[in-house]
Parts: C-alpha cells; sequence; structure tokens
C-alpha cells in the first residue's frame, strides 16, 4: 500500500465532520511528476464557506476559554501526529506538488515545529498593568483571541504554511477556517485527520478545498464572523483580499511575492556563498517566496563564484520527487512552467548569457532544467518579476553603494542575502537593505523562532516568533477606577 493511503482524505473537514460539497461537486488533484489525477476532492463553494464560519463561531465560544494549558497540550500533540505520521505525510506532499521526498520530509518537521513552538508560547501571553496617574485607578492591559479567523494558503509548503498559521491561532484561543490552494487540498486534509480526536471542540479547525478560490475566498474576507485572515500568496492576489478585507475591517496578515537579492562581496568566502547560493536558489526547485531571484557578483569575483556554484549545479539531479536522491522535482504545473520559459526568453533577448540549462528538462512535463544566465540587467522581466523556478540570474557590481541600490530597486521588500567577511560592512548592509529578513552568509532564514515576514509590497505582518500570537490576539485596556485611596 502507498504510504499515504491512511492520511488520503478527500471530503471537505467542516464542523468536525467530513462532508461532501453541497453542491456534490469535486475537482481534481494531479501528480505534477506524472501529469495523472491522483484524487477528486470535494468542491466547496460558498455555501460550505458560509457552514465552516458558522462552525468556527460555535467553536470559538469554547475554544476561546480553555486554559492556555490544555491548548497548549493540543497542539503538542497534534505536532506528535505529524512526526509520527511524517513519512506518510511527506508522501502526500510530494505526490500532489512534487518537491522531493527529502524536502518534503523536511517540510512536516519544519511545520511542526510551529505547532510545538505556538505550543509553548500559548503559555506566554502575558498582561500589562500600568502605572495609573492617581491612586484611585488601576490600568491593565488584557491580550484576548481575535476570534475566527482564516486563512488561504500556497501550494509550494502545503503543509507547513497551514502550520504556520493555524498554531498561533489555535494557541491564542482563535478558532480557524483553512481555504487551501487548489493544486494542494490532499495535504491540507491530511493535518485535518492527523488533528481529529484531539481534544478541542468541533470547529476549531476547518479545511474547504475548493477549485474556486475566489468564490470561497470572498466569503473568508467579507464575512462579518470573520475577525482576521492571514494569506500566503502572490502579491497580485494579496492586494486584492485586503481590498476586499476592508469592508469589515478584518486584521490581515499577508506574506507575499519578494524579489531577493544575493549578494556576493569580493571579501566573501566563495564557496560558502556558492553552497548559500545554491540552497536559497534552487530548494523547492525555486518556489518559494524567500527564494534567491537575482545574484549580484562583485567586479572581478564573478569567475570565482562560477568556478564554485557551476559545478553544484550541474551535480543537481532533476526527476520526480517520489524517487529518493532527486533533488529538483517537477514545477507546479503548465503555467509556472511557461512563465518560467519566457522569463528566460525575455532575458536572452535582452542579452543574458545562458550558462547552464536554459529550457524544459529532457523528462518533459513540467520538468525545467536548473540553470544558471549571466550578463542580466534591471531592466529584464527575470530582474523585476518572481521567478518561481530553478534559474539563477547573475549580474555585477562596482561598489557597495551601487548594489544596495540595486537590491533595493524593486516593490517587494521580503528576503535579502549576502556574504561578506567584514563586520563593519555586515552591519552597514544589513542596515540599509530594505528586506523584512535579511541572511548574512546563509542561504537559509526561515525557523520557527523567528519572525517571518516582508516590507513594502512583499506583506505586513510576522508569522512564527513570540510576534506571531500576537497578529491572533487583541489588545484590550482595562481602567478599574472608584478605589480607596
Ligand atoms: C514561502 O515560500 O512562502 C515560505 C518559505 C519558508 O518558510 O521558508
Amino acid at each position: 500500500m502507498s504510504p499515504y493511503r491512511a492520511l488520503l482524505k478527500t471530503k471537505a473537514y467542516l464542523g468536525g465532520k467530513w462532508v461532501e460539497a453541497a453542491s456534490g461537486d469535486h475537482f481534481p488533484v494531479v501528480d505534477p511528476a506524472r501529469q495523472a489525477t491522483v484524487a477528486e476532492v470535494a468542491n466547496c463553494g460558498a455555501v460550505d464557506a458560509e457552514r465552516a464560519v458558522e462552525a468556527g463561531q460555535a467553536a470559538f465560544q469554547t475554544w476561546s476559554r480553555t486554559t492556555a494549558e490544555h491548548r497548549a497540550m493540543v497542539l503538542q500533540q497534534w505536532h506528535d501526529r505529524l512526526l509520527e505520521h511524517q513519512d506518510s505525510l511527506a508522501a502526500l506532499i510530494t505526490l500532489e506538488m512534487g518537491k522531493p521526498l527529502a524536502e518534503a520530509r523536511g517540510e512536516v518537521a519544519y511545520a511542526a515545529s510551529f505547532l510545538r513552538w505556538f505550543a509553548e508560547e500559548a503559555r506566554r501571553v502575558y498582561g500589562e498593568i500600568i502605572p495609573a496617574s492617581s491612586n484611585d485607578k488601576r490600568l491593565f492591559v488584557l491580550k484576548q483571541p481575535v476570534g475566527v479567523t482564516a486563512a488561504i494558503t500556497p501550494w509550494n509548503f502545503p503543509v507547513a504554511m497551514i502550520a504556520r498559521k493555524v498554531a498561533p491561532a489555535l494557541a491564542a484561543g482563535c478558532s480557524m477556517i483553512v481555504k487551501p490552494a487548489e493544486d494542494t487540498p490532499l495535504s491540507a486534509l491530511a493535518m485535518a485527520h492527523l488533528f481529529e480526536g484531539l481534544d478541542a471542540p468541533a470547529g476549531v479547525f476547518n479545511v474547504v478545498p475548493t477549485q474556486d478560490p475566489k468564490e470561497v475566498g470572498k466569503v473568508l474576507t467579507t464575512h462579518s464572523a470573520i475577525r482576521k485572515i492571514s494569506f500566503t500568496g502572490s502579491t497580485a492576489t494579496g492586494k486584492k483580499l485586503m481590498k476586499q478585507a476592508s469592508d469589515s475591517v478584518k486584521r490581515v496578515s499577508l506574506e507575499l511575492g519578494g524579489n531577493a537579492p544575493f549578494i556576493v562581496f569580493a571579501d566573501a568566502d566563495m564557496k560558502a556563498a556558492a553552497e548559500g547560493a545554491m540552497v536559497s536558489k534552487y530548494r523547492n526547485g525555486g518556489q518559494t517566496c524567500v527564494c534567491t531571484n537575482r545574484i549580484f557578483l562583485e567586479s572581478g569575483s564573478e569567475q570565482a563564484f562560477l568556478d564554485e556554484f557551476l559545478p553544484l549545479v550541474k551535480q543537481l539531479k532533476v526527476g520526480p520527487g517520489m524517487e529518493e536522491g532527486n533533488q529538483v522535482g517537477p514545477l507546479i504545473n503548465e503555467d509556472a512552467c511557461k512563465k518560467v520559459e519566457t522569463l528566460v526568453g525575455d532575458a536572452v533577448r535582452q542579452g543574458a548569457e545562458v550558462v547552464h540549462g536554459g529550457g524544459r528538462h529532457e523528462l518533459g512535463g513540467t520538468y525545467f532544467q536548473p540553470s544558471v544566465l549571466r550578463n542580466a540587467n534591471p531592466s529584464m522581466r527575470i530582474s523585476q518579476e518572481e521567478i518561481f523556478g530553478p534559474v539563477s540570474v547573475l549580474s555585477t557590481f562596482k561598489s557597495e553603494g551601487e548594489v544596495i541600490q540595486l537590491a533595493n530597486d524593486t516593490p517587494y521588500g521580503l528576503a535579502a542575502y549576502f556574504y561578506s567577511r567584514d563586520t563593519a560592512r555586515v552591519w552597514r548592509v544589513a542596515e540599509q537593505l530594505e528586506y523584512g529578513m535579511v541572511g548574512v552568509n546563509t542561504g537559509l532564514v526561515s525557523t520557527a523562532q523567528a519572525p517571518f515576514g516582508g516590507v513594502k509590497e512583499s506583506g505586513i505582518g510576522r508569522e512564527g516568533s513570540h510576534h506571531g500570537i500576537d497578529e491572533y490576539l487583541e489588545i484590550k485596556y482595562v481602567c478599574l477606577g472608584g478605589l480607596e485611596p
């Protein structure tokens, strides 16, 4: 039996029950490695989303009154279950989105780390006592859960991005409705399966799969009972959701697109820089919002960098994620593949040189060759748009000032990376990069205890870290008067 069978659920999870969509419709889930349908999932619509909101409202009444200790226990148990089923859940992730199994196992561990982190943070939601201006008053600050919340999650980390949102929500005492990406509903439903049976009221966690994200998204962003929406995905969609959510003045957290610069100064350790670029560029086949998009090399160091970097790119093993040892799987779908192809074509027409790869992989389907281009310039689309594919784009710079200006010359501001061994420069550059996250001498910044999020058009709010739970808490000020002086 396939390892993921026990976790395979195809109905929606609403109010603690597995249900078909009210319409009775289904939609196919496609394995990008084989272009084959692997399951038919309930295709929910507005009616089902409204049912989920009602279930969330009912659950909130009891869940918000449980102790932090209890909520911590539930999250810790969910964490344990994820790790018990790490291999099966990883196989399901790989099946529906294509990433290599080793990375999928890593994603499950990453997801579990958010459940554990926020199990711990649940116990640390402290209020405040503020010194009053008169002796007959006492001033307090209480922190209370915002209410029913919703999450719209992406396909590139179909388990971890749910965990990063639902863990702080539940820790704070909120209920949540998740609308997973239409490419990857199975991982979300497996999360619900692993949640089932824990000591939490029905409706605390709901999953509404749909092929019509607009219809369900509309309910989640406009329903007056939902007090907060968290979204990870493109900047264009994030802006629309933010507008929709504004009518009922919902709180929003947006983790949107990026255009990460990766700067290598001449004083850097070139081997370390090449290894860091591999991680930050080719993780998940280049399909993460924090993936390196533009590599800037200080004049005179391009060859030294390429000498270290190219052999690593050439060694990457491309193939189905399900086959152990493959390091780059297929891109999520044909549209994604076409977009990468178009960006490379535009860059080459404008003078970029293909050093390696540069097109679709001989395996066919949506496989794209790990590629390296050089002589890029800022006017190319590939320098301006999120590539979301395994293509490195190199250009050179002459001075620190010039590269900071180039790096910041984008509406995005999610992650940035740079390599240097000069301590004074490390501080200067880190402070001047207009990004929410900066990796210095590392290509990987993501971890549960650090604040993940962007500035400018890359988003609002932070996930993970002790800040992550604040997104799900309201501050209430209580002024107690009439006390005897
Ligand atoms: C993302 O691509 O949205 C998340 C990546 C990460 O958490 O490292």
